[in-house]
């Protein structure tokens, strides 16, 4: 493995703690002891102009007087002197800074953190924090955290951006019988974010598994260009906190105000192949399996109970977390058949019912792992029987897998009072993973495959575009000159048929008598909208008349759109009527784009029309995306199946609503001056027959001046 750029760092010949202190209880004194105390090989320096020594350590009033070089300075002074001694350690040479003060950025003061980065960036140091507990790296027994002294040594590294969180989760990995290769606390990240970290972690021999507890990020582009290579060598599962996105601005587009930044975060985890976890308990149970499971050869699970209801609990946890269950009965058969105890089941789950004992179970893991063609990964259940003894079972199954060698990923579940707990307990200390929640199992199965379907799955090139991207450039820029952030209704027009998308005939017309004649050249029924830069949402301005059947009808909308527009908005200039052909018989959909904090320009597809804000069925990606990708789009909402035919109609043109979404996702990646972008409705007619856009609309970003 390549070495990384922070090896120093977490591999330091010295350390020097600047604020290290004698008086017990404060956060100088705790770093000292933890650093000495977990036994640190290297050189270990206080920095305190009035002590002698600090646990042992010979005391030195600067950095600069101490009389060898130095890898790693952790800096724990009040906040309006961290800058003198950042300052202190770049011209010392120093280049790794951890800042654990706070008292910047977090409570307002950006100033006096961006002095303290410039400080380190002109002796080319980097920083770590500030606001943070600092680190652990089992590379060099380091401990220079002022969290607990005890850390449990292992495998997992964790990420976080909460200290006291973290801090908690250095107790709860001893509680949870899960080691750590290394602990980081993020803090402020005004210099290293998790996009280093996880690079480091990445190439670090003792880290299996990262775990990231993130609560936002500036970087979220960076994040999955490094995650999508890292976790095909490394899981990575993440909790993203704070999904509740509060005081969502006011979007002029329907996609603006659908896109929370939890569903964008979720969906930009997906894309990249993090395994986002809900809580720590369910990121805990899956590291459990992550970090000790070899990967499957292929989807089927084998489950194998001693009780049926166990069983279907599984089977139903199973859909939830998209496990697939053997299901080729003959085969279930042939490998079972006189196996199973009497009134048991050959079928998955196999059930080898209550009077099932060691023996049993033995026998049926032996056949399930040493199978070859078509268990790909057992999971093993069991209730605790009156007589039997639980302890036993888990030694019998662990020699079982010692002496198969099987390779395959093998999980175990079981209920039951006190000996249940040494048993689950021997057999996480022994390498297996085991819940006493059936469900848990499950979904830590589940977190397996959703990796392992990531890291084989072929990923798409992008493709043609076939799009005059200049020409949609020069509509921004003209928009821009006259200093709006609405493009005309004429304008959006023109970008949509530059992206090879069909709209309905149509005509802007300023009389009755011109939109009568409009409508009678394209042919009854039609459709009257109001044109008016000033109404961005038509129909809540009374502005859109639907099923227009003659010259009458035309006159009536004609006048009633005109009084209802007025009233509402009397300051509203009124362009025209835009007289259209009226599209019938297919489903409207939205296909947007919108502007992320986070990742950037991101693309959306959903159940459109005017309730989009009440369904909100509808799906993220980060822009752009591959065709099979705006397919997968098309599939993960929730009425899909209106698409596929539902109810005996005929099944929707899926295809024209990928390719319209694929699209909309390339126009966003190129025109990055747009803020926003909806094409609602989309309407996806009968298969065969495309995609019509009825109606779109185009918002640029506020400032930010050119795009590009
Ligand atoms: N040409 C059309 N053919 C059929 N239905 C249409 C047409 N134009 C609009 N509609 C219907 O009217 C609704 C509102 O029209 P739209 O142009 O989207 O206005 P707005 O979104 O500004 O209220 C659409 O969601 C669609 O259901
Ligand atoms: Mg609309």
């Amino acid at each position: 493995m390549k070495a990384s750029p922070l090896d120093r760092m977490f591999s330091p010949r010295s350390v020097a703690v600047i604020g290290a202190s004698r008086t017990p209880g404060k956060i100088g004194n705790t770093l000292v002891r933890n650093i000495v105390s977990y036994g640190f090989k290297g050189e270990v320096y206080p920095i305190n102009p009035n002590a002698e020594d600090v646990y042992g350590k010979k005391a030195y009033p600067s950095v600069s007087e101490v009389p060898c070089e130095i890898d790693l300075a952790v800096v724990a002074v009040p906040a309006p002197c961290v800058r003198a001694e950042v300052e202190n350690c770049g011209r010392k040479g120093i280049k790794f800074i951890v800042v654990i003060s706070s008292g910047f950025k977090e409570i307002g003061k950006r100033k006096e953190e961006a002095e303290v980065l410039q400080a380190a960036r002109k002796y080319g140091s980097r920083i770590l924090g500030p606001n943070v507990f600092g680190f652990f790296s089992r590379a060099s027994d380091l401990n220079c955290t002022f969290g607990p002294a005890e850390v449990a040594k292992g495998n997992i590294a964790i990420i976080t951006q909460s200290g006291a969180l973290g801090i908690a989760l250095i107790g709860k990995t001893i509680e949870e019988r899960i080691g750590l290769s290394g602990i980081v606390s993020l803090g402020n990240k005004s210099d290293l974010s998790e996009v280093e970290l996880i690079q480091h972690f990445d190439s670090d021999p003792h880290t299996k598994v990262i775990f990231l507890y993130l609560e936002g990020t500036k970087r979220g582009r960076d994040l999955m260009a490094v995650a999508r290579k890292v976790v095909r060598r490394k899981p990575i599962v993440a909790i993203k906190s704070g999904s509740s996105q509060k005081g969502a601005r006011a979007a002029a587009s329907h996609t603006g105000s659908l896109a929370g930044s939890d569903a964008i975060f979720d969906a930009a985890f997906k894309q990249c192949g993090i395994l986002r976890a809900s809580d720590l308990d369910e990121a805990f149970n899956w590291i459990r399996v992550l970090a000790t499971q070899p990967q499957p050869k292929g989807e089927r699970t084998l489950i194998i109970t001693n009780a049926g209801g166990m069983g279907v609990l599984a089977t139903d946890a199973c859909e939830r977390s998209e496990v697939t269950l053997l299901d080729d009965q003959p085969y279930l058969d042939k490998l079972f058949e006189g196996q199973i105890l009497p009134f048991g089941s050959t079928k998955n789950p196999v059930d080898m019912t209550g009077q099932a004992r060691d023996a049993d179970y033995e026998r049926v893991m032996r056949i399930g792992l040493s199978d070859k063609k078509v268990v790909h990964s057992i999971l093993s259940l069991y209730c605790e029987t009156v007589d039997a003894n639980s302890l036993n079972l888990a030694k019998t199954m662990d020699r079982v897998i010692a002496e198969t060698g099987a390779g395959k990923p093998c999980i175990f579940s079981m209920i039951g009072g006190g000996t249940v707990k040494g048993a689950i307990d021997f057999l996480n200390d022994s390498g297996h993973p085991a819940y006493p929640n059936p469900v848990d199992a499950v979904s830590s199965l589940g977190a397996l495959y959703q990796r392992w379907r990531f890291i084989n799955k072929t990923e798409e090139p992008l493709g043609d575009f076939e799009c005059d991207v200049e020409s949609a450039r020069l509509l921004v820029k003209k928009a821009r000159a006259e200093g709006r952030v609405q493009l005309y209704a004429q304008e959006v027009a023109e970008i949509v048929s530059l992206l090879g998308l069909r709209q309905p005939r149509n005509k802007v017309c300023r009389t009755v008598a011109e939109c009568v004649s409009a409508a009678e050249e394209m042919g009854y029924p039609v459709v009257l909208k109001v044109v008016s830069k000033d109404i961005i949402h038509k129909t809540e301005a009374g502005g859109v008349k639907l099923d227009i059947d003659d010259a009458r009808e035309v006159a009536t909308a004609f006048e009633a759109i005109m009084t209802s527009c007025k009233q509402r908005y009397p300051e509203a200039t009124i362009q025209g009527i835009l007289v259209s052909e009226q599209v019938r018989g297919g489903v409207e959909t939205i296909v947007g784009g919108s502007t992320d904090p986070a990742f950037g320009h991101v693309v959306m597809f959903g159940m459109g029309g005017i309730y989009v804000e009440v369904l909100k069925d509808v799906s993220f990606r980060v822009a752009p995306v591959p065709e099979n990708e705006a397919r997968a789009m098309v599939r993960g909402i929730r009425s899909a199946p209106i698409f596929y035919g539902a109810r005996g109609e005929p099944p929707k043109d899926v295809e024209s609503a990928a390719s319209a979404i694929y699209k909309v996702g390339r126009l966003m990646d190129v025109l990055t001056d747009v803020l926003e972008m909806d094409l609602n409705p989309l309407m996806v007619l009968d298969a065969g027959k495309g995609c019509v856009v009825l109606d779109a609309r185009i918002t640029l970003k506020d400032e930010g001046g050119e795009e590009q």
